[in-house]
This record gives C-alpha cells, sequence and structure tokens, in this order.
C-alpha cells in the first residue's frame, strides 16, 4: 500500500462556504457558535466526539478522532453563503424554526452578521422557489466567474487561510449527466452557451473547484458527480464528495437493511413513507425535484441487499418512497416505514418503523464533519472522489464502474481506517486471531 502523504497542521481561519442559507445551513452555524460557546452540545457529529480505536484491543488507545487526526476546531471556523433570499442567518434561521428563539437570540449578533452573497439562480432548475437576490449575467461562464469572485473576497475578507464548500441549497429537478458533462472543454463550451443541462449547483461547484476549494454536496442533485467535474478536481486537485446527506429513514435504512442480509432473512416489500413541512419539503413537492430525491433514496436497498446474488430472498422487493408536503408540522418529518419480510421456509414477518425525527437537527452534524474532514483531506492531498465520506450519504460518489458502499457499517469502518491510514496506524481489520496465539 501507498505510504500516507504527511497531513498539515490545521493552522488559520477556515472559511465554510454554503450555498444555500436555509433550514440546514443556519441550524450547522447556530449549532456551531453554540457549541464553541459551551451552550450546547454537538451531538451526532463524529468528529467533535467519536472515538477511534488504534492497535489492539489490549493496548487502550481510544483517542477522540479530533485529537487523532488534525482537524480545525470549532473556534477556528467563519462562515459564508450565498442565498436568492436576502434574510440574514438569524432571519432564515427564525423562519426556519428548527430551534427555538431562546437558543437562537444567544448567538443573534454572530448570525446576524452571515448576509448571504446573491445567488447564481436560473428558476427552471427549482420551480418552488421566487427570490430577488439574485446575480445576473450575459452567460453562464459570467455567472461563474461572479461565483470565483465572492469567494476570493470571502476569503480576503473573512481571513480565512482555506476555504471548503458544502452544498446545503435547495434540491433542483432530475437531471442526469448528458454530453456537456462529459469532458471540462465541453463543459466549459456549454457555460459559453447556456447549456440548458448545465444546473445551478453545477456553476457553484465548478468555481469551487477552480478555486481549490473543496466541494461537498448535500442535495440529490448532480452538483460535482459528473465526468467533467471530476476531470476538473482531478486537474485541480480539489477533493469532492456527495450526494445528498443521510439523515432520516436512509440512515435507518442503511442500519435495518444490513442486519436483514446478515441474517439471509427475506425482504418482499419495503414502503417509504414521509410528512414533512419545511422548505425543502415545499421545493420536494414539485415532481421534478422529487425525482431527484427518489432515484436518489431508492438506491441504498439494491446494493445492500445485492439481489443479483441472493435472488430467492431478495429478486422481487417492491420498494416504494413517498415524500409528502405536510406544513403543520415544519422541520419535525415524520416517517413511516413498514417491511414486509420472511423467514424459515418462507413464513412472513412485519417490522414498523415510526421515525419522529428532525431533519436539520439531524443534518447539522453531517455539515459540521463534512466541512472538517473535506479540509483535512484537502491536507492530506486527497484529490477527486473522498469515498471514505460515503458514510454520510444517501447516494455516495464512486469512481466510474464501481458501485457504491450503502452499509453504514462498512462506511463506518471505511471512514476510520482512511483516518488510520492517513497517519500512519495500522488498519483494523477484526480478524482477532491475534489474541489467542
Ligand atoms: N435536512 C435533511 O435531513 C436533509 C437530508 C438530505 C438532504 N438535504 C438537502 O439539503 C438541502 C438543504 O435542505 P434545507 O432543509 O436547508 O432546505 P431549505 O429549503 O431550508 O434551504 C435551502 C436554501 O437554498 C436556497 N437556494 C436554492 N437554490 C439556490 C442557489 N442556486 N443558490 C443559493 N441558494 C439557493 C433556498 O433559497 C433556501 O434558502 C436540500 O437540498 C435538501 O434536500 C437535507
Amino acid at each position: 500500500m501507498k505510504r500516507p502523504p504527511q497531513v498539515q497542521t490545521a493552522d488559520g481561519k477556515l472559511g465554510v462556504l454554503l450555498p444555500g442559507l436555509g433550514a440546514v445551513s443556519t441550524t450547522f452555524i447556530a449549532g456551531c457558535l453554540l457549541a464553541r460557546r459551551g451552550l450546547g452540545q454537538p451531538f451526532g457529529s463524529l468528529t467533535q466526539l467519536a472515538t477511534i480505536r488504534l492497535g489492539k484491543r489490549t493496548d487502550n488507545r481510544t483517542p477522540a478522532i479530533k485529537d487523532f487526526v488534525p482537524l480545525a476546531g470549532l473556534d477556528q471556523l467563519v462562515f459564508g453563503a450565498w442565498d436568492l433570499f436576502e434574510d440574514n442567518a438569524y432571519e432564515s434561521a427564525s423562519h426556519a424554526e428548527v430551534l427555538s428563539r431562546e437558543q437562537l437570540d444567544l448567538v443573534k449578533d454572530e448570525m446576524s452578521a452571515i448576509q448571504p452573497m446573491s445567488a447564481a439562480f436560473y428558476p427552471e432548475y427549482v420551480k418552488r422557489l421566487n427570490g430577488t437576490h439574485v446575480k445576473k449575467a450575459k452567460t453562464k461562464a459570467d455567472m461563474v466567474e461572479a461565483l470565483r469572485q465572492d469567494i476570493r473576497n470571502f476569503k480576503q475578507s473573512s481571513g480565512a487561510s482555506r476555504l471548503v464548500a458544502v452544498w446545503c441549497g435547495s434540491t433542483e429537478i432530475y437531471f442526469p449527466a448528458s454530453e456537456v458533462h462529459q469532458s471540462v472543454a465541453k463543459f466549459e463550451k456549454g457555460l459559453l452557451e447556456n447549456d440548458p443541462g448545465i444546473a445551478n449547483s453545477q456553476l457553484y461547484a465548478w468555481a469551487c473547484i477552480k478555486e481549490g476549494v473543496p466541494y461537498a454536496n448535500g442535495a440529490p442533485n448532480l452538483t460535482v458527480d459528473f465526468p467533467a467535474a471530476l476531470e476538473l478536481a482531478r486537474e485541480h486537485k480539489v477533493a469532492v464528495c456527495g450526494k445528498d446527506f443521510k439523515t432520516g429513514q436512509t440512515w435507518m435504512k442503511t442500519v435495518v437493511a444490513p442486519g436483514l442480509k446478515a441474517r439471509m432473512l427475506g425482504l418482499s416489500g419495503w414502503f417509504s413513507t414521509n410528512i414533512l413541512g419545511n422548505r425543502d419539503g415545499e421545493v420536494l413537492d414539485d415532481p421534478d425535484s422529487f425525482k431527484s430525491k427518489e432515484v436518489s433514496k431508492l438506491g441504498a436497498l439494491e446494493y445492500i441487499l445485492q439481489p443479483q446474488l441472493y435472488a430467492d430472498l431478495y429478486g422481487k422487493i417492491f420498494h416504494k418512497v413517498r415524500i409528502e408536503y405536510y406544513p403543520p408540522r415544519g422541520d419535525a418529518k415524520e416517517g413511516w416505514d413498514n417491511l414486509d419480510i420472511f423467514g424459515w421456509l418462507g413464513y412472513p414477518m412485519q417490522i414498523k418503523i415510526n421515525f419522529l425525527c428532525r431533519d436539520s437537527i439531524l443534518a447539522a452534524p453531517i455539515v459540521l464533519d463534512l466541512a472538517l474532514f473535506m479540509d483535512l483531506a484537502q491536507r492530506a492531498k486527497f484529490s477527486g472522489v473522498q469515498e471514505w465520506l460515503s458514510f454520510y450519504f444517501k447516494s455516495p460518489m464512486t469512481a466510474p464502474n464501481l458501485y457504491p458502499e450503502h452499509d453504514l457499517f462498512i462506511q463506518s469502518m471505511k471512514l476510520k481506517n482512511t483516518l488510520r491510514w492517513m497517519m500512519g496506524e495500522e488498519l483494523i481489520t477484526h480478524l482477532g486471531n491475534e489474541y489467542y496465539d
């Protein structure tokens, strides 16, 4: 195995750029500000809370991840964002109603100071939104240039020594990669010609990669998952990852499905439905945006259960996912899952999961971990797709022709082994026979 490169230390400020200053972004920012003043706990974040075992089980070496790898600390973070609404982070968080007013008011001044930069926004990619805080440009190439200028300005005004971007903008309509996405040259030409295949989120990704800013994609749209973006990322030696934060129902799926498979229990159907009432829910009420989400949510089971290898167990699964926009619930999503499973001699059984979750409370720690780990990856000179961060995504990006790993426990092992490898520690195989020699 190749020796890991020396990881540079995390000196100076880290600027976290967030295209989209909505529920997830503002919950993330407020949480970081509260946690660094000791006014809240960053539950749900591996970078803040998890430990990592090193060496043998008898060695008793289990440092916190943040003490083991050189990560930026919460007090080193500065935040920048773009949105098509002018609301500052405090106002946007107030509308989102995820955090209580009393808690938000503890960080009101810092949140109010975060004003979004104007958005690169063509409305045809997100039909339910209508904002006026948008850039004007003749071509999409000019739009990318304007975003690049924003990035440079933010770096200078914030005093950040490094930047990282996490897309927290709305889910765009479903658009598979087309000819324009196949190479850097074709994409650059498409930008000049305002090619309709190039969506808003891709403009941000393009600008970030060109500015050497690692880019994580929290939504299911393509954004950075197409050959031209990967070619550009390789050229500029920039780390990228995505897609779609794995927060509620799909997280649960990637916990339960590996359990069924490990026990060789069959599955005939899995019906998932949700109600949610935040702005994300409103956007997903548009069938074209829902299609992006649906594709992202449906993939996991197929890859985990491998019906091509286990036709009798998983060859005929009826898998359905629904999301219903239901305003009274706001961000407090409720998900129902019904699993029709079968066991010994084919006898049927059922599992019901009723998850009363909070979307942005689950997503915020993922934004934090991605920002810190992507910055770490960049300092470790990792570039291109960061498969070791699959843990955080509903449809993890991989190298072309490689199927994604969806099983949460494999993803967790992959993440921790990458950290061990990065720091020159032995990988953990869980073989365990050395204890019995
Ligand atoms: N919360 C979760 O559990 C979760 C899980 C997986 C994925 N996601 C995804 O994360 C994203 C953010 O979710 P949210 O709940 O914060 O949604 P939100 O609607 O509250 O916030 C999204 C923000 O993005 C802005 N936006 C849209 N297009 C933009 C553009 N081109 N440039 C700048 N800003 C733009 C919108 O105006 C809005 O303020 C969504 O795509 C959602 O699907 C969320």
